[in-house]
C-alpha cells in the first residue's frame, strides 16, 4: 500500500515536474517592469556600433559556463550532462514519445528523404508541407492568420544586435510582430530581446542554434528548446508558448518533443526568401517577391483570409528590406497584425502577467461580445488552426532541385 502510493505520488510528482519545467528557472525579471538603459548600442541606428559588445542586465548576469556554447547543437559542451537539465528531462515519459528515425543529412545538406515513405507517416513538414500531426497527442502547428486580407506579421532569427532602427519603425507604427528569437541570440544581446517584449511584440522561440531538428536525436531537441526558453525566461521573465523549427523542419517527433515543453509549433504559407537576399538570390528577386505578395493585398487574393509571410530579422539587408516595404504592405492590407493576435492567442506565454487583445479588440473591426478570458490550456492549444483553410505551403525540401539548392547554400553557411 504505502509503496503503491509511493510510486503513485512519484508518477504524479514526475508529471507535474514534466509539464511545468519553466518554474524551476531561477529568474527574477517582471516581464511588466522591463528597462532598458539609454547606452549607444540601444540608441543608435548604425549597426556597427549597436554591435558592440554590452554589459549584460543586472538581473541576468551571464555566465558562458551555465549555457551551452552558442551557435552549436545544444548538447556539444556537455551541459545535458547536469543534474538541472537531467531533471527536466527525465521528467519526460519518453516511452509515448513516436517512434520515428532521426534523420540523416544528404550530401548537399538537406534531410535525406530517399526512403521516406511517400505516405507521409510522420507529417514531416519539410517533405509534405503536412501541419496536422498524425501522432496523438501533439499540438498541431499554426500556419496561417484566417482573418481576411491580414498580413501575419512574423520575423525569425532575432533578436539581431542591430535592429534598432527597424523595431523603431514598428513602434512608431503600432506595428506588432511575432518574432522567433533565437537562444544564443538572446543570451548575446540581451537588451534586444528585453526590447521585443517592451514593445509588446509577440515573442516565440527559434531554437538555440538553428539546426535541422528532425536530424537531431531526442535529446538534442528537447536542449535545444529548453535552453532557449531558459534564456528567453531569464533575460525577460517570460516563456514562450510557440516555436518556429529552424528551416520549418519539423516531424511529429520534434512536434511531440516541443509539446512536452507546452510548446506550439508555428509555421508559414508564403515565404519571401528574403535571408538569401544578395547572397544567394539577387536583391531584385526578393524585391519582386514582396512586391507581388503586396500585389495580392489588393487584387482578391486574400478577400476570404489572411496570410502568414515569412520574414528575417537576420541582419540589415533584412530589416532594410521590410522597412522598404512595410508601408506598402500597410497600405495593401486592411490589418497587419502578430501572429498571436490574428488567432486571438490572448495568453502567449506561460506567464499571464502579459495579455494580449483578440484580434477584434486590437484591430477595432467589431464589438466584441464579452467573453470569458481562455483558459491557459486554450490559449496553448493551436488545433483550431490547423483544420482550417488548406495547406497552401509545400515542405521547402519537397523535392524541388531548386529549392533544395537554395537550402544547401543555407545550410552551408550563408544562412545563420
Ligand atoms: C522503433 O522502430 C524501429 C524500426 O522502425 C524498431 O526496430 C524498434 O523496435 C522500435 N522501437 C520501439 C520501442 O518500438
Ligand atoms: C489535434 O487534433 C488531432 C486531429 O484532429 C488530434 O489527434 C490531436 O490529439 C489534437 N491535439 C490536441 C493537442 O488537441
Ligand atoms: C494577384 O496577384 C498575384 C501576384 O502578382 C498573382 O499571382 C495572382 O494571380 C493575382 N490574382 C488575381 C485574382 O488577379
Ligand atoms: C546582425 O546584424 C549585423 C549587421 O546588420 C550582422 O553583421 C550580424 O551578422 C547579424 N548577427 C547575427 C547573429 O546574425
Ligand atoms: C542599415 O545600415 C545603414 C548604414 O550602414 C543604416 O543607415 C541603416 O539605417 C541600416 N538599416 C537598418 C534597418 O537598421
Ligand atoms: C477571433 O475572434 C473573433 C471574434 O470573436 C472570431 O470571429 C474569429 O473567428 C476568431 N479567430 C480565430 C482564429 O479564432
Ligand atoms: C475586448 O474588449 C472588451 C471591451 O473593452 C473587453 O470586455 C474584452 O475583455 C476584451 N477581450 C480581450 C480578449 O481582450
Amino acid at each position: 500500500m504505502y509503496l503503491k502510493s509511493l510510486a503513485l505520488s512519484l508518477a504524479l510528482s514526475q508529471i507535474v515536474c514534466a509539464a511545468e519545467y519553466w518554474e524551476a528557472f531561477k529568474a527574477t525579471a517582471d516581464p511588466t517592469k522591463l528597462s532598458i538603459p539609454k547606452i549607444t548600442q540601444t540608441t543608435s541606428i548604425d549597426p556597427a556600433t549597436q554591435c558592440q559588445w554590452y554589459e549584460p542586465p543586472s538581473h541576468f548576469k551571464f555566465n558562458a559556463a551555465e549555457w551551452p556554447t552558442a551557435w552549436e547543437i545544444a548538447t556539444s559542451n556537455g551541459m545535458t550532462k547536469n543534474a538541472e537539465f537531467k531533471k527536466a528531462y527525465n521528467a519526460i515519459d519518453w516511452k509515448s514519445a513516436p517512434n520515428i528515425t532521426v534523420r540523416k543529412l544528404a550530401p548537399n545538406g538537406s534531410p535525406d528523404m530517399s526512403d521516406y515513405d511517400a505516405s507521409d507517416p510522420d507529417c514531416w513538414w519539410s517533405a509534405s508541407g503536412c501541419t496536422v500531426p498524425k501522432h496523438e497527442k501533439i499540438n498541431a502547428d499554426i500556419y496561417s492568420c484566417p482573418e481576411p486580407e491580414t498580413w501575419g506579421l512574423n520575423f525569425d532569427d532575432g533578436p539581431n544586435c542591430s535592429h534598432n532602427a527597424f523595431y523603431d519603425y514598428l513602434a512608431q507604427q503600432k506595428l506588432k510582430a511575432s518574432m522567433f528569437y533565437i537562444g544564443s541570440n538572446v543570451v548575446n544581446w540581451p537588451y534586444g530581446a528585453i526590447r521585443g517584449v517592451v514593445d509588446g511584440h509577440h515573442i516565440a522561440q527559434h531554437t538555440w542554434s538553428h539546426n535541422l531538428m528532425t536530424t537531431l536525436t531526442n535529446e538534442e531537441v528537447f536542449a535545444e528548446l529548453y535552453f532557449t526558453q531558459k534564456a528567453i525566461k531569464l533575460v525577460t521573465g517570460l516563456t514562450p508558448l510557440h516555436w518556429r523549427p529552424a528551416f520549418g523542419d519539423v516531424d511529429d517527433r520534434v512536434r511531440w518533443i516541443a509539446t512536452q515543453l507546452k510548446l506550439t509549433t508555428i509555421l508559414w504559407d508564403l515565404d519571401t526568401d528574403d535571408w538569401a537576399a544578395g547572397d544567394s538570390l539577387p536583391i531584385k528577386t526578393v524585391e519582386d517577391t514582396y512586391e507581388n505578395f503586396i500585389k495580392m493585398g489588393t487584387n482578391g487574393t486574400f478577400k476570404n483570409t489572411g496570410n502568414v509571410v515569412l520574414q528575417h530579422e537576420i541582419d540589415n539587408t533584412t530589416m532594410t528590406l521590410a522597412l522598404k516595404y512595410l508601408p506598402k504592405i500597410q497600405k495593401a492590407y486592411k490589418h497587419v497584425v502578430d501572429i498571436a493576435t490574428c488567432q486571438n492567442i490572448t495568453y502567449p506565454y506561460q506567464e499571464k502577467s502579459v495579455k494580449f487583445a483578440s484580434f477584434a479588440n486590437a484591430t477595432g473591426t467589431k464589438p466584441e461580445s464579452s467573453s470569458p478570458a481562455p483558459s491557459a490550456s486554450q490559449s496553448s492549444n493551436s488545433n483550431v488552426s490547423a483544420q482550417s483553410g488548406e495547406d497552401s505551403s509545400a515542405g521547402i525540401f519537397a523535392a524541388n532541385a531548386a529549392v533544395i539548392g537554395t537550402v544547401a547554400a543555407a545550410l552551408a553557411g550563408l544562412l545563420l
